[in-house]
């Protein structure tokens, strides 16, 4: 393949199945098939989203979530188009400054433990779902997860997750070590795990629906655990969760509509000021992923960042400047400062400092059902096994969301995301994500041909992983199996760095990069886990899935 790294270890157009009716790509077999299974039995593509979403709370348990939150896209073939927002919350009691220490200085509370926990919006996300778009019963689609909790045979993914510190982290929380290290050991390929306080927990969410999880006795243990580890979460947290319906943001690019999520994600704002910022370039005419090509997008993504951390938080809380970041008036002015030549330091976009670590975590995955409807959910613990704590006697992991905060004027989160007031902590409000949830038209019609649904793991790079993926389509006519498989490169604002993945840079372009002003750092792992579904011009589904983390894309 032209452009390829010599080392770059994933074949163009590696993975991929084909499917003439529907099509579910997930991270799991075990997801996937239930997703399968609900479209099968007639259920909508938001019926198999909600299987999925269950299942994957089980066997995917790194990061698919009952404890956590999420974001959820859907268009139907007749074209209409929601987001649903069910990112979890601060709790009521949250204060502004609760990470900081003495001397101002940030503790780790934000990412370990009680106090790192928000207050989860799964469960009534998927209620909140079904609601609106469900065909098949509740418990229909809650029933395979009892099932796969009862038992499932562990596979690669879940090992690999299970790398030495967070081993040690879990260790930590006894409730957590029975979960995952049973026998105080990290089981084995082919060993059966089995979560009956999940499984109960769950059958809970069958029978009652949202009140399962959050009134009555899970409710009771949540509060429990908060209460002798020192969180925050209280019955009136869990009782007044409200997932909300939110309009998605729509962009033309290059002849085609993108669909994607409004705030609290700032996924949609900033691949939509990418767009705009890059639109006067003809990145089609350019050398793909060679020096001048990779400058541009990390001068765009450096000029979007730099808005996202500043301007970005909760809509509900905070009056955002949407409309304004999102507008090609506002991309022509702030592309006025690119030069093709030279980078622009950050320092002189903002001046600000930021230092960050990578990660893959969150999960995403793409459906389209027979009918046509198509749907993109990601969802999300923050890190892997987010705050690390299981609950008591419920088999529910919590997140460790509360990260995603501004924690402290002037210093990174776990991403090395520097952010401003607006994403401050408050009572009830959901903090900043970048899950990029997104659906692709063949053209710049509201009821245009579908064409591509997809998202990924990977904090903020998650909307790098996007707007590469997309542009390698969309700018370069690459097949979407090729374009998922390429190496990814990064540029967050702060710090100022263009960050690609090992063995992604081809020979010389990292020297000409830096002769135009760039940091370029390799980082030690490859990032994203994109899982996508392509629509070609016959109507054949094609799904795909990341090969740097593998997945199963079932169809029929
Ligand atoms: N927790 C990662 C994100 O939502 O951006």
């Amino acid at each position: 393949m032209r452009g390829w790294p010599d080392r770059w270890p994933y074949p163009a157009g590696s993975g991929g199945v084909s499917a003439p009716t529907a099509m579910v790509a997930t991270t799991d077999r075990y997801a996937s098939d239930v997703g399968v299974a609900a479209l099968r039995a007639g259920g909508s593509a938001v019926d198999a989203a909600i299987a999925v979403s269950f299942a994957l709370a089980v066997v995917n348990p790194e990061a698919g979530n009952l404890g956590g939150g999420g974001l959820l896209l859907v268009r139907t073939a007749e074209g209409e188009v929601a987001s649903l927002d069910f990112r979890s919350r601060a709790p009521l009691s949250a204060t502004r400054d609760m990470f900081v220490g003495p001397g101002g200085v940030a503790t780790d509370r934000s990412l370990h433990g009680h106090l790192a926990a928000a207050v989860p919006g799964s469960v009534q996300g998927m209620w909140e779902a079904h609601s609106r778009f469900g065909i098949l019963p509740w418990a229909a689609l809650v029933e395979p997860a009892v099932g796969l909790a009862m038992g499932f045979v562990i596979g690669k993914r879940f090992l690999r997750s299970l790398i030495a510190p967070i081993v040690d982290e879990l260790r930590r929380f006894p409730s957590s070590a029975t979960v995952f290290l049973p026998g105080g050991r990290v089981p084995g390929a082919g060993e059966t795990l089995r979560q009956p306080e999940l499984a109960a927990t769950l059958a809970g969410i069958r029978d009652a629906g949202p009140d399962g999880f959050y009134r009555g006795a899970t409710a009771d243990r949540i509060v429990d655990e908060m209460r002798r580890g020192g969180g925050l979460i209280a019955h009136e947290d869990l009782a007044s969760y409200e997932a909300v319906w939110r309009d998605p943001l729509t962009i033309s690019y290059r002849g085609h509509t993108i669909i994607t999520m409004p705030p609290p994600s700032s996924g949609g704002v900033v691949l939509a000021q990418t767009s705009h910022l890059l639109d006067p370039f003809s990145l089609s005419a350019l050398d793909w992923q060679g020096a001048e090509h990779i400058h541009l997008m990390a001068e765009a993504w450096k000029r979007a960042f730099a808005d996202r951390n500043q301007r970005l938080g909760d809509p509900d809380f905070v009056h955002l400047p949407t409309e304004e970041l999102t507008s090609p008036e506002h991309g022509e002015l702030r592309g006025r400062g690119i030069s093709r030549e030279r980078a622009t330091p950050s320092g002189e976009i903002v001046a600000l400092k930021g230092g960050g670590r990578e990660g893959n975590h969150t999960t995403h995955f793409s459906i389209v059902g027979p009918d046509g409807d198509a749907v993109a959910v990601t969802t999300t613990l923050n890190t892997w096994y987010g705050s690390k704590l299981v609950v008591e006697g419920t088999g529910v992991l919590l997140n460790n969301d509360m990260d995603d905060f501004t924690i402290a004027s002037g210093l990174p989160n776990y991403f090395g995301l520097i952010q401003g007031e607006a994403n401050a902590i408050e009572p009830g409000k959901r903090m900043l994500s970048a899950m990029t949830p997104t659906i692709v038209l063949g053209d710049e019609r509201p009821d245009g041909p579908l064409l591509i649904v997809l998202g990924s793991a990977g904090g903020p790079r998650i909307i790098t992983t996007i707007f590469q993926v997309l542009s390698s389509v969309l700018d370069h006519g690459m097949d979407l199996a090729t374009a998922i498989s390429a190496p990814r490169f990064h540029h967050q604002h702060l710090p100022d760095e263009i960050a690609h993945e090992p063995n992604g840079l081809r020979a010389g372009v990292g020297e000409r990069l830096r002769s135009m002003g760039h940091q370029v750092v390799a980082k030690e792992e490859a990032w994203g886990d994109v899982h996508a579904i392509g629509v070609n011009e016959h109507g054949v589904l094609r799904g795909v899935s990341d090969p740097r983390r593998g997945g199963v894309a079932v169809g029929f």
